[in-house]
């Protein structure tokens, strides 16, 4: 397993939010553990963040880009409607024999995707899946509602996940879901139900619509009894599992988990009020910190709880495993992996010139056949 993140340089602090609107620091940091957030320039994208968060992740796995089986990104905000984020992330590293698609599951998006990846791996059909959790929600909040907006940051997580024989890895999982709940966490508009029109952007429809106290009830619930049901689906008492990677949406959801499985809250990890709810990329975004801090031993037990639009929410419990080559790593690998992003740059431009080309030849032959477009 590998590991990264990539976060927007731009630090907007609960003060820089006070002058902008009616709010304050004592309000977000009491009511949510937030102090402050990254937010995505006019340069960055989901995309840009997914690809910073899977180099680092092959880098730290000394990984080759060519031999990836499969990309899956969990998003709520793709670059585009179409293409998939993911295909971008396979054309920027150079990733010419893996599958790639995105997967929508709100903030539990991280979760679902690394046990789809997981469930690729033990099919025997693949062998090293690359997992991203990357979201910019801060383009898609609605900048008037203080009751949403102050919650979100944007960023990146990436996991990459190998074949092996070894007792380390996944031992249980456990997606779930209850659509009754859809209106609680959605975007109303800009999808088939409400295609984008004036009188959708005129509404501001395109913003996300929130019932925080709903999300919030749904979460403190969801996440203790998730929790338990994948322990005991590994056959590993809550009691045991040394540490918890839970979403980072609120640190008195996160307090309240811990209440309830009767485990002390310094077992759970949390960097909420550095980067607020990051959606999809909070997880990984957490567990790429602790794993780079040291925290985690070989054969812990380490459980990734996710909840969030859908409803959905999903755990899974891992057994750590040895540590990776990180810093280690031969600097002509390094090299190596630079070179061979230069080289998919170069590829990728190719391949557009070359498609261009064939239309503009396609369209001159049409037209000396005497034949209309
Ligand atoms: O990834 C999943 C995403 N969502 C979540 O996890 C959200 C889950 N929900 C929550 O975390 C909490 O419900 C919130 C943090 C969103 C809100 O906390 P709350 O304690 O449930 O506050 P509230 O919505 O009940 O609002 C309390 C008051 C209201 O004023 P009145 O009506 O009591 O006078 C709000 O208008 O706080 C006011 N308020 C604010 N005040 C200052 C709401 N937002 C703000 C704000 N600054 N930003």
């Amino acid at each position: 397993m590998g590991w990264g993140k990539g976060l927007p340089s731009a630090v907007v602090t609960n003060e820089d939010l006070a002058q902008r609107m009616d709010t304050s620091d004592d309000w977000i940091r009491s009511r949510t553990g937030i102090a402050e957030r990254r937010i995505a320039d006019g340069r960055e994208t989901t995309a840009s963040l997914a690809i910073a968060a899977a180099q680092q992740a092959l880098q730290c796995a000394d990984a080759d880009p060519r031999q990836l089986d499969l990309i899956i990104v969990a998003t709520a905000t793709p670059d585009y409607p179409l293409a998939s984020t993911a295909c971008l992330v396979q054309d920027a590293l150079g990733a010419t024999d893996a599958g790639a698609f995105d997967l929508g599951a709100g903030c539990s998006g991280f979760v679902y995707a690394l046990v789809m990846g997981h469930r690729a791996i033990a099919s025997g059909e693949n062998d090293l899946v690359l997992v991203i959790g990357a979201d910019t929600l801060s383009r898609m909040v609605d900048w008037q509602d203080r009751s949403t907006c102050v919650l979100f940051g944007d960023g990146a997580g990436a996991v990459l996940l190998k074949a092996s024989e070894g007792p380390a890895g996944v031992q249980s999982t456990l997606l779930g879901s209850d659509g009754s709940g859809s209106s609680m966490l959605y975007v109303p508009a800009g999808g088939s139900a409400r295609p984008a029109s004036a009188e959708t952007v005129a509404a501001r429809e395109h913003a996300l619509r929130m019932d925080g106290r709903g999300v919030y009830r749904f979460a403190t619930q969801t996440m203790a009894e998730a929790c338990e049901l994948v322990a005991e689906g590994a056959g590993v008492p809550v009691a045991d599992v040394q540490h918890f990677v839970p979403h980072q949406a609120n640190q008195r959801i996160i307090a309240q988990a811990a209440k309830r499985l009767g485990v002390d809250e310094s077992r759970f990890v949390s960097n909420l009020e550095r980067y607020g709810n990051t959606s999809a990329a909070s997880v990984p975004i957490a567990l790429c910190e602790a794993a780079e801090e040291g925290r985690f031993q070989s054969g812990e037990h380490v459980l990734m709880v996710g909840f969030g639009a859908g409803l959905t929410w999903a755990a899974a419990l891992v057994d750590w495993g040895e540590a990776e080559p990180g810093a280690a790593v031969p600097w002509w690998h390094s090299m190596g992996r630079r070179v061979l992003y230069g080289w998919a740059r170069a590829r990728s431009r190719a391949r557009r010139t070359w498609r261009a080309l064939a239309e503009w030849a396609w369209s001159v032959f049409r037209r000396m056949a005497g034949k209309s477009d």
